[in-house]
């Protein structure tokens, strides 16, 4: 007649609770760290480097119509770096902030900024022509290139480098008034055409020619 066999064999209710909510605490802090790593894997930091030993390969061979209405290809811009960005003249805000931080950032690197071609694409074919990013580019800078296509051509472009876009229609049913939704990367590619690394739209002119700096001093002189 022992008195622990008459004592229950559970603790107490609230070691149960307790537990509960240790595992779950747990649980969630597991899962935080895992989507960090999943979702870093798939959008590599602003500096480009955490995606490259995964990362496809971005950017290809293109053949698309400059600003002068000359057909150029991807091997006219071979032997010098490209900032390639995708946008569109109607733009009302995030592409005249990042075309002006890359006009910035290249003059911020004076003669060093001739080894490196600043491109806009054009995603709005349809109203961006030669005459109209003619127009626009130089209000950003001299040295710009615009392009534009067919809207197959620009399709085939913004697929190689992993650009979205899709248009959106003028909620007042305007069909001239829609607007174009797209990716904000600026692509920096050297000079065989390989992608080096990229830039978001919150950076400024002044982290972009440092980084500009960096990488075309450490290319070997020819
Ligand atoms: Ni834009």
């Amino acid at each position: 007649m022992s008195e622990t066999q008459s004592t229950p064999p559970s603790g107490p209710r609230w070691y149960y609770t307790v537990s509960a909510v240790v595992a779950a605490i747990a649980l969630v802090i597991v899962a935080f760290f895992a989507s960090q790593h999943y979702f870093g894997a798939l959008m590599p930091g602003d500096d480009g480097r955490r995606g490259e030993s995964t990362a496809p390969a971005i950017g290809g061979p293109f053949t698309l119509t400059d600003q002068d209405g000359n057909t150029v290809t991807d091997a006219d811009f071979r032997g010098r770096y490209k900032l390639i960005y995708f946008g569109f003249t109607y733009c009302p805000d995030v592409c005249p902030t990042t075309l002006t931080t890359i006009a910035q950032a290249l003059d911020m690197l004076g003669e060093k900024a001739e080894a490196i071609v600043p491109i806009l694409i054009t995603v709005d074919p349809e109203r961006d022509t030669p005459e109209q990013l003619k127009m626009y580019v130089s209000h950003f800078s001299p040295r710009m290139v615009a392009l534009t296509g067919t809207p197959e051509q620009i399709a085939k472009v913004a697929k190689e480098y992993r650009v979205y876009y899709a248009k959106v229609e003028d909620e007042g049913g305007n069909p001239d008034a829609y607007t174009m939704d797209h990716s904000a990367i600026t692509y920096l590619m050297d000079p065989d055409g390989t992608y080096v690394r990229h830039f978001s739209h919150a950076t400024t002119a002044e982290q972009m020619a440092e980084r500009l700096r960096e990488v075309v001093e450490s290319a070997p002189t020819s």
